[in-house]
Parts: C-alpha cells; sequence; structure tokens
C-alpha cells in the first residue's frame, strides 16, 4: 500500500461521524445525493442521501481513488488488461456487452451470431419441437440465468426454462416433473465443464431423457462454455456448443453464451436489450468521474460503514416480486470477488473487505427480520430495490402499498422515534439507499447488475483487491474429492460424521 493510500485510509478513520438527521439540514442534499440515469429502458434513480456520506468522507474517498489509480484501473478493465493478476487473465465481460477492447468486443459478436442461430433454429423448429429447457449449471453459470428469468419471462416466455444448480437429486427431479421428455432440451453450463455438480447433473438428465423414449438424448443438449474442447469430448455436437471467453468470470457471465436460456426463453431482442442496457452503465461508469460516478459513490458508502462504521453486513431488499432473486445473485457477485483477506500483491489488508450481503424480497421481510435493522446492535445498511410501474395487473393497491412500505422502511430507520419505553424505542440514523427503476425490463435489469458489477469492482479497487479470483472455493473441493477417493484421513470429528452417514 502506498503512502497515499495509509494517508487516506487515516483520515477516513478519523473523520467525523455525523448523524442522518445533521445531514439532513442541508436543504440541497437530496438533490446532491440522489441522481437519476436516463436510459433507454426508462430511468433510474440511485438516491444514496440517506447514507452518511457526505463532503468530508467524499473527499477522502477521492484521494483514496487517486491513491489507489482508480481511473486507471478502470481504463485497464475496459481495455483488456491481465487485471486479474493471480490468473494472468484480462476481465471481459463488458465486451461481451459491446464496451471494451475492439478484439475481445468483436470475438463477443462472433459468439453471440453463433448463439443467436442456435436460439432462432430452435425458435424455428429446426431442432424438433422444443418446449421446455433444463438449464444445468452452478454460481454464475446459474445465478444469472435465473434471476433474468425469473424477472423478466412470467408473461411471455417462449420456451419454459428450469434452471437446476444444486447436485442433491431433489433439484433435478423437481425439474423433471414439470418436463415432458420428449420437447425437453438440457443445456450444460459450466465455464470449466468440469464443476461435479454440473457434470453429475447433466449425466442424470442425459439418462432421464434416455429412459423416457428419447432415442437421441445427446442430440438434444447444448453445452455453453469456455472449454468446448471438453464439451465436445463429453459427447456435445459441435454444432451445439456455444463457446466464450476464458477472461470473463464465472460471476460475470451472463452477457456471454451463458446466457442462452435468457434468449431462449427471451427471443434475441430482449437478450440484446439486456445487453443494451448494461452496456448503457458502462459507458456511465467509463466516463464519470469522482461521486458523479454511480457505482464508485456506492462503493464510497459501501467502504465507509465497513470501514469507518464497523457494518459486517449489507443487506439488500428488492421491493418487486420479480427481483427476488436479486440478493443472491448479488451474494456470489460481492462475496465472491470481494470476500478476500489478501491485497492484489498478497500482503495482507488493513481492514475487513466484502461485507456479508444477505437480503431478501419486500414486504415479505418486514415480517420477518426487520426487527434486527430497527432495533438490532448490529448497525446494517440497506438496499432498497423498487420500480415505479407494476409488473402485476391487479387493484393498483397492490403495487401502492409496496411502494409506500419500502419508502416507509427507508424513512423510519432513518429517523427512528423516542419512547419512554426502551423496548418500544427506535434508535433511529440506520442507513439505506434507494434505487428506484422507471419500470423491471431487459434494459433496466441489465443496468441494475452492471451497476453492481462496477459497484463490486470500484470497492475492490480502492481495498486494492483482485475482485476476479475465487481460490477460497478451493480446498473445500479437494477435500470432498479426497473423501470420495477414499483413504485419506481427517479430523476426528469429520471422520465421525463420515462413519455416521456411511460413507467411510
Ligand atoms: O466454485 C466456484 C465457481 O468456480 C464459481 O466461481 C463459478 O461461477 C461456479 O463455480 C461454476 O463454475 P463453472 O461455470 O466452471 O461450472
Amino acid at each position: 500500500m502506498n503512502e497515499a493510500e495509509t494517508r487516506a485510509w487515516k483520515a477516513l478513520e478519523e473523520l467525523p461521524k455525523p448523524r442522518l438527521a445533521d445531514l439532513f439540514a442541508d436543504a440541497g442534499r437530496v438533490e446532491r445525493y440522489s441522481t437519476t440515469l436516463d436510459l433507454d429502458g426508462g430511468a433510474i434513480r440511485f438516491d444514496w442521501s440517506k447514507t452518511h456520506l457526505d463532503d468530508a468522507a467524499i473527499a477522502v474517498f477521492d484521494d483514496l481513488a487517486a491513491a489507489t489509480d482508480f481511473p486507471a484501473k478502470r481504463m485497464a478493465l475496459f481495455s483488456g488488461e491481465k487485471i486479474n493478476v493471480t490468473e494472468g487473465r484480462a476481465v471481459q465481460h463488458t465486451a461481451q456487452r459491446g464496451v471494451g477492447d475492439e478484439g475481445a468486443v468483436d470475438e463477443a459478436g462472433a459468439f453471440h451470431a453463433r448463439m443467436r442461430a442456435l436460439v432462432e433454429a430452435i425458435h424455428g423448429g429446426l431442432l424438433g419441437e422444443v418446449k421446455h429447457l433444463i438449464h444445468i449449471g452452478i454460481g454464475g453459470s446459474a445465478l444469472g440465468p435465473a434471476l433474468a428469468i425469473d424477472a423478466l419471462a412470467r408473461d411471455i416466455s417462449l420456451v419454459d426454462v428450469h434452471v437446476v444448480s444444486n447436485i442433491d437429486g431433489c433439484a433435478l427431479e423437481a425439474a423433471f416433473a414439470k418436463c415432458d421428455p420428449a420437447t425437453t432440451m438440457i443445456a450444460v453450463a459450466s465455464k470449466t465443464f468440469t464443476t461435479i455438480e454440473t457434470m453429475t447433473n447433466a449425466a442424470s438428465a442425459l439418462a432421464w431423457l434416455g429412459e423416457n423414449g428419447v432415442s437421441d438424448a445427446y442430440g438434444r443438449v447444448v453445452a455453453l462454455t469456455a472449454a468446448p474442447d471438453k464439451a465436445v469430448e463429453w459427447g456435445v455436437d459441435e454444432t451445439r456448443v456455444l463457446p466464450f471467453s476464458e477472461s470473463v468470470g464465472g460471476r460475470y457471465s451472463l452477457w456471454s453464451s451463458i446466457g442462452f436460456p435468457v434468449a431462449l426463453a427471451l427471443g434475441w431482442d430482449e437478450f440484446s436489450a439486456l445487453l443494451a442496457g448494461a452496456a448503457e452503465m458502462d459507458r456511465h461508469f467509463l466516463t464519470s468521474e469522482g461521486a458523479a460516478n454511480l457505482p464508485l459513490r456506492a462503493a464510497y458508502a459501501d467502504l465507509l460503514y465497513t470501514r469507518q462504521r464497523g457494518c459486517q453486513a449489507r443487506a439488500v431488499f428488492a421491493y418487486d416480486e420479480r427481483l427476488r432473486l436479486f440478493p443472491s445473485y448479488l451474494q456470489q457477485l460481492e462475496m465472491e470477488s470481494n470476500g478476500k483477506r489478501v491485497r492484489s500483491d498478497g500482503t495482507p489488508v488493513n481492514g475487513p473487505t466484502a461485507p456479508i450481503t444477505w437480503g431478501g424480497v419486500g414486504t415479505d421481510a418486514q415480517h420477518a427480520v426487520f426487527q434486527l435493522l430497527h432495533q438490532g446492535t448490529v448497525i446494517t445498511p440497506v438496499d432498497f430495490i423498487a420500480a415505479i410501474q407494476p409488473g402485476d395487473t391487479l387493484d393498483p393497491a397492490h403495487h401502492k402499498i409496496l411502494l409506500t412500505n419500502c419508502f416507509a422502511q427507508g424513512a423510519a430507520l432513518m429517523a427512528g422515534r423516542d419512547n419512554a419505553d426502551p423496548a418500544r424505542a427506535y434508535p433511529g440514523d440506520r442507513p439505506s439507499a434507494t434505487i428506484l427503476c422507471e419500470e423491471i425490463n431487459a434494459a433496466t435489469l441489465g443496468a441494475l447488475i452492471a451497476f453492481h458489477e462496477h459497484r463490486t469492482f470500484a470497492a475492490g479497487v480502492l481495498m486494492g483487491i483482485n475482485s476476479f479470483d475465487q481460490f477460497g472455493v478451493e480446498l473445500g473441493k479437494e477435500i470432498a474429492k479426497s473423501i470420495e477417493a477414499g483413504g485419506a484421513s481427517f479430523d476426528a470429528s469429520t471422520s465421525a460424521l463420515l462413519e455416521a452417514a456411511g460413507l467411510s
């Protein structure tokens, strides 16, 4: 860490800690900390006024951004430099959306053209009748497609998609129960094409097709992967292998051929709109400076809470049923990217890194976990995500109650309320941010996801972290393999558990 970074972190620790009520004495605060981005798919308002960011904090973070060379690091992301230093790779998810290094953008365009041809061939009936797709993948190969389909394919779905990730056979059986084998295709989505859960589920899905009268089960399989040779070796016909680049990280891969089920369910135009919405956010992130840059400003607030105010968690509540999977999507994005304890150069980080991201859907969560947010001893910054236009056609009372509750929670967290009875008193001064979309559609969803990708990257840069590796997941996988192989010895507790389950 250079001296300027050390100075900025020290300055952050020494900053005063104003209360939100004091910050709101500034009549211009809402205007300054609420920004509306006018996107093609509809405006999105990012209201960070109910966080504790103020001019002094922003000045410190601007210094930190300068000290960490944030503008150059951002440019390195977009220009295809090998910023994933531990794995020696470029990081090219933005190129999938057409923003980035020319060669990578061209390559992504070629892969998309191949994917589009297959999607349209299926829609055109060239592969027989296809009513269902079982999309098999895990982590980044499942969470993005599941989110996008759940959000966008409620009313119109050209093909009925079931995303299966868990190795627990109950997950796959549940999908089988909803699909007719004669009209079902299987997508095997795996960047590496080696992930045990995915490969085991894929083999079982193939067997299910075969056992249920499909004579050419392999002929019903599509592979989405950065390891096309392995897919062909596994038995997928080369014409149904949709490759993507090694430099697209798993949790950033929705935009690549991993998005195949989204295009199949919604049609190519909608998938393109998803990419276009994300590209609009890319351009904002690339060209805006300091706190005017929305993902960077969000990262400033995130670090204010983890580093200055000791908040170890951040909660995200989607006040929109269509976005109910958003919190789990964000969990992987943020916790796998920034849940690290060393900096890119291997030296220890100088404080907490990614907070624990958790959340749920409003208003359900109000009746379950909000007690802790209002009166618990742990202060948890909250993000609310909502849309002005409803997703339903029922009595407008539904949407009105949904939105008023969302805004009421932010107000209540901030204002609190005194009471002579301590059990009934609310301390208030609890931070929240609100993202208010004009509507939820492919373009705004793309922009929302890209906003969070860049927020995560920006926080990583400010902390000196490589947000693009995930070595923390490897040890458990290795131990599982050695258990399976047998002969290895483990601690007494693990040995006893294995014995109790008949696995030793
Ligand atoms: O184990 C973690 C992880 O590597 C994630 O980063 C990734 O999204 C997931 O597993 C699935 O990997 P793959 O797409 O290679 O099957």
